[in-house]
């Protein structure tokens, strides 16, 4: 059974899919099963650095850069999209990034607490390791 908010890939085609409601089917895409995306976090990974989302306090809401050293963001290798979710997972904004683009979400919120995620092209999801508090 999948859950909410899980990721998953076409290792054929390439298309990755979000759950937005939880179903007992498996997921096929081109005639194949579609690959659960993993997160990945800082504790797990040699290359966290540069992946795991940092979240920080703003005047206005929070600000989510990816890695605590700058990701490249070139043609080859880039950090697709970044993602925030709150806690209670009621609550979803993602911005979609372009190579070149600086990989930072601003959000105006009170957010109480809150989960980061981002997309690398190469290096596969992760998530901030904490939420915030
Ligand atoms: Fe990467």
């Amino acid at each position: 059974m999948t859950k909410i908010l899980e990721m998953y890939k076409c290792n054929v085609c390439g298309n990755i899919i979000e759950v937005v409601l939880p179903g007992e089917g498996e997921l096929v895409c081109c005639g194949q099963a579609m690959e659960k995306l993993q997160e990945h976090n800082k504790r797990e990974e040699m290359v966290g650095e540069k992946h795991v989302p940092v979240i920080e306090n703003t005047d206005e809401g929070i600000k989510v850069k990816v890695g605590s050293i700058p990701h490249p963001m070139e043609k080859e290798h880039y950090i697709m999209f970044i993602e925030v979710n709150s806690n209670d997972k009621r609550f979803v904004k993602r911005k979609y990034l372009y190579s070149q683009e600086e990989p930072v979400l601003n959000l105006k919120c009170s957010c109480d607490k809150v989960i980061a995620r981002e997309l690398c092209n190469i290096h596969g999801l992760w998530t901030s390791d904490d939420e915030q508090s």
